[in-house]
């Protein structure tokens, strides 16, 4: 099958930047949001990041033209329906997804692939609430999306090939790298990433080392581009809890118990960078 044009659902972190690489792949895209300011905010984001990427000479001023050209933002739900590949990039909880997939299935072509960005959650599950588990998929991309390689393929269990394989060009399409993941609790990288994001939160939950000493020991000792604290408020505690609860309650295993402090600070509202409060003070 033959993909010209993207739908994004959610205009968060996620969403705009695969917006961004998309319309820069020259695909049409749709972003969608339910509120007005995100979509105003990831408009305005994409154009920040790209103007980097300009300033830097990673792309020409005439494609980031060309590619914002192509973006579409809009608060139809109809909209996104119109394309060839849905990809939902809202917030990481269950329900929230399956009442999107539901919404949007009235307004759907018939052959329209629909994927999620979940960063844990069962694809199959999600496949097995719409009308098409044949066509439906995970397809996961790494925070910052316009930096990072990799692109987390994940198929469910009625998955077919086409749709694997036309996802797959996707992928290509966009010069990144797919790895093909089966659909378990958070996949590969975050099966790996968040148990030992995980484990940094014990260490500083068991006073084994304070904030700085936890980042500054992985970036140095084991080069890691950012230490797993930073790493975590970047990703946003939320989504970091959530991901160590599906992990926790899918594999009961309590190798992925949740650490009490990260508990605590997501309880307090301190997501990380987001809210410019998490293990660093970003005010
Ligand atoms: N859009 C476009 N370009 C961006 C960007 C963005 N949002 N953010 C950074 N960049 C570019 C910069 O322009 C720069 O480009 P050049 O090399 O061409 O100059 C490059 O990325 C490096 O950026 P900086 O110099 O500003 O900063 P840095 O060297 O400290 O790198 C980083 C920043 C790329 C984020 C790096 O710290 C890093 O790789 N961190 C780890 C990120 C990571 O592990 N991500 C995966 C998270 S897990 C996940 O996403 C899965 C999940 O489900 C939770």
């Amino acid at each position: 099958m033959d993909i010209q044009s993207v739908g994004v659902i959610g205009a968060g972190q996620m969403g705009n930047g695969i917006a961004h690489v998309m319309a820069l792949s020259g695909y049409d895209v749709v972003l969608n949001d339910v509120n007005q300011q995100a979509l105003d905010a990831a408009v305005s984001q994409i154009h920040k990041n790209m103007s980097r990427q300009v300033s830097r000479d990673k792309i020409t001023q005439a494609e980031m033209d060309a590619a914002s050209k192509r973006i579409r933002a809009s608060l139809a739900l109809a909209d996104v329906g119109t394309t060839d590949l849905v990809i939902e990039a809202a917030t990481e909880r269950e329900t929230v997804k399956q009442a999107i997939f539901e919404d949007l299935q009235p307004h759907l072509k018939p052959n329209t692939i629909l994927t999620s960005n979940t960063s844990s959650i069962s694809i199959t599950r999600l496949a097995s609430r719409t009308d098409r588990p044949e066509r439906f998929m995970g397809f996961h991309f790494m925070n910052p999306v316009p930096v990072m390689q990799l692109v987390e393929l994940i198929r469910g269990i009625a998955t077919d090939e086409e749709t694997f394989a036309a996802c797959k060009t996707v992928v290509e399409r966009l010069g990144k790298t797919a790895a093909s993941a089966e659909d378990f609790p958070a996949f590969i990288v975050n099966r790996i990433l968040m148990p030992m994001i995980n484990e940094a939160v014990y260490t500083l939950y068991e006073g084994v080392g304070n904030v700085e000493s936890i980042d500054q020991s992985m970036k140095l000792g084991a080069n890691h581009p950012m230490g797993p604290l930073e790493l975590a408020d970047f990703i946003g505690l939320d989504t970091c809890l959530a991901i160590m609860n599906v992990l926790h309650d899918g594999l009961a295993d309590t190798k992925y118990r949740p650490c009490p402090l990260l508990t605590k600070y997501v309880e307090a509202g301190w997501l990380g960078r987001k809210t410019q409060r998490g293990f660093y003070d970003y005010r």
